[in-house]
Formats: C-alpha cells, structure tokens, sequence
C-alpha cells in the first residue's frame, strides 16, 4: 500500500517524509483492519515528520491520527465489528496511509449524516476537545470557557461542544478575522492573544474571570491566561504552540485557588482510550444527527498533495481541519 513513510525514523531530528510503498498492516488480536477513505491532519504530524514525537510503543511508524474508512478484515476477539461497517477511527499513529489496523475500542460508526471527508477531521480533534473540556476541565451550562489558538482543528470543534454544553465561549487567537467566523459555531466574543487578555476577557465577562480556560498554547503567556480565571479557575494545558517554558506567578494560583492540568491523547493506554471514545460517542451522537456539531473544512485534498498538505499546515492561515481524500 501507500504510505507517508518518514525517512531517517520517528524518532530521529532531521528526519524527512515521502509518500512510498509499505507492507499492508495486518490486524492483531483485537484490531481491525481499514480501507482508509479519508484521512485528516494534525499539528503533532508535523512533529512527527521532523523527528520531535515519535510513536507511541507498538504504534505504526506511519503519520495519521485520525481516519474514516470501511472495514476489510476483523481480527480475533474485534467484535462487534463486521467486513464492510462505515466507521471513523481515533488512532495512535498510520492514518497517512492507504490501510491502518486500528484497535476495535478506538472506532466509531461513521453517522450517516457525515461524508468520509467529515468523519476524518472529527476523531482527534473533537475527542481532544471533549476529553479536556468535560472529563479534565468539568466545564458545565453556564459557566465560561476561554479557548485559545481557537481557528485550530481542535479549537473550531471546542467552541461548538461547549456551546452545546450550555456554555459561554470566549475565543483567543492571533487573528481576529478567523475568530471572527466562529461566531456562527457559538464564539460570542473574540479576543486577540496579547498583553491586554486579562482585561479584554473581564471586559467581555461583565467583569469577572473564567471558570476554564483551555490552551493550545502555552508559552510565555502563560501567566496571562491564568490571570483570565476567576476564583477556582481550571486551566487545561493541551499545547505548546508558543512553547514550552512559562514563568507563572505562583501566589495567583495560591490566591485564586487555581487548578492547571496538563493533558496528553496519544500516549495514553488503549483501554483508556476505549473508554473515552465511548463516553464521547454517547455525547456527540445526537450533536451528529441534529447538526449542532460538524467539522470545519478549510479544505480537502487528494492523497498524492499531502507532502504540500503538510507544508500548508506547517504555514498556518488555516481555519479548522486540513482533509486528504484516500481512498
Ligand atoms: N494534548 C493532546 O492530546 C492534543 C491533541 C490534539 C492537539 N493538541 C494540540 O492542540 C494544538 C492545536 O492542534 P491542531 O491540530 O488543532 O492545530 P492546527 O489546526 O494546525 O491549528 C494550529 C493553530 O494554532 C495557531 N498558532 C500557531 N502558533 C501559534 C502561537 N505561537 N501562538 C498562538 N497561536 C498559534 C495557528 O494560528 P495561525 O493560523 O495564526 O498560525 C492555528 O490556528 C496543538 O498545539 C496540538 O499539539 C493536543
């Protein structure tokens, strides 16, 4: 089959991708075998591509977090799952490819109400975003969310489930006129990163902070976002756009009762897994049918582009997700 395969290893700096030959996977005890139909993009692809975040353990070499596509082969003990079911897949890695053996917790029904396109850009970005809105941040009906790099992949899906939570959503970003289109999706106000956060954001909160702010950044601005929580405020760090280091002043945090979490997707276990795309079924499922949640597309393209496809992400402008069509 065909694959992005990453010359040099996962693992190695100075590493650079092609699209070639590799053997078909071959499903496991417990996994099943996909025709990958449509595949979608992530920022830690790029990471991956340079070396920076290599596979967990066991994990396929090959990029892709998330796909759709039918399945072909179910391997031993991958029940419910038949040879032709229509479904979306959360993966640990091989999306980037023309198959992927995904383990059988990790698929979901593909609804009807969504082309292959739609279910490729939803499984990372909106599992990443209900597993750190709900289950790490607790983000509840009338409270306040401030999102952060909000036109992202992940942020243009948060903004539209914590809306559906019964939320208030504040979004951040460095382009005013992409948080601007996200007003449809449920954004009320849309607030530049910078140095005025804090105010801008009590400005637009009748005055008080947030209950959750969930960053996609992370950086020196850190202590800035914490300044934006009101008293018992959660901070969910998923992030590192803006880098990896922050100096935050530790007496807000103790003052304000403040709580930071930090959250990673991929290198957790597979049960664990299982029981978050189960929880997030039962969530998005009606969001799904009644249209209170769809992936934003900035654009879908053939599998042969996605040496450029990857570029395009690495040059950013981008609003929501980046689709490649497989299969
Ligand atoms: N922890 C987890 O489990 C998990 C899972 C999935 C994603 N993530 C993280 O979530 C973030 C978004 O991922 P994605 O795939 O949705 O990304 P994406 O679609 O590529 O979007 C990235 C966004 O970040 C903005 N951005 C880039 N550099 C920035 C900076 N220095 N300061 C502020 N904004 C910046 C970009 O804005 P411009 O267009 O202005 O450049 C763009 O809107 C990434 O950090 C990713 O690693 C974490």
């Amino acid at each position: 089959m065909r694959a992005v395969v990453i010359d040099g290893g996962a693992s190695r700096e100075g590493s650079s991708p092609r699209l070639g030959e590799v053997p078909d996977p071959v499903p496991a005890a417990g996994e099943v075998l996909l025709a990958v139909a449509a595949t979608a993009l992530n920022r830690a692809d790029l990471l991956q591509l340079k070396g920076l975040y290599p596979p967990p353990p066991g994990e396929s070499e090959v990029p892709g977090l998330e796909c759709s596509g039918e399945v072909l082969e179910v391997g031993p003990g991958a029940a419910p799952w038949q040879v032709g079911d229509r479904v979306m897949a959360l993966l640990a890695g091989g999306g980037h490819g023309e198959k992927v053996a995904v383990p059988a917790g990790q698929l979901m029904t593909l609804p009807a109400e969504l082309s292959w396109e739609e279910g490729a850009a939803l499984p990372e970005a909106a599992l990443t975003a209900w597993t750190n809105l709900v289950v790490e941040g607790g983000l509840e009906a009338g409270q306040t969310v401030l999102i952060t790099a909000a036109a992202s992949g992940v942020g243009t899906v948060a903004v539209q489930i914590a809306r559906a939570l019964g939320a208030r959503v504040l979004v951040a970003g460095r382009s005013l006129e992409r948080l601007e289109e996200l007003r449809p999706l449920g954004a009320e106000d849309c607030i530049e990163l910078g140095p005025d956060l804090p105010e801008t954001v009590r400005e637009a909160n009748g005055g008080r902070g947030v209950d959750l702010v969930f960053d996609l950044v992370g950086g020196e601005g850190l202590n800035r976002r914490l300044e934006c929580l009101d008293r018992r405020g959660r901070l969910v760090l998923i992030g590192l756009l803006a880098g990896r280091r922050a100096e935050i002043d530790l007496g807000l945090v103790l003052r304000q009762r403040l709580k930071i979490v930090g959250s990673v997707l991929r290198s957790r276990s597979r049960a664990e897994k299982a029981e978050l795309v189960r929880g997030f079924t039962a969530f998005v499922q009606p969001l799904l049918a009644d249209g209170r949640l769809r992936p934003v597309i900035d654009r879908v393209l053939p599998f042969d582009e996605i040496l450029a496809a990857y570029e395009q992400m690495a040059a950013g402008g981008l609003l929501g997700k980046l689709v490649l069509r497989v299969g």
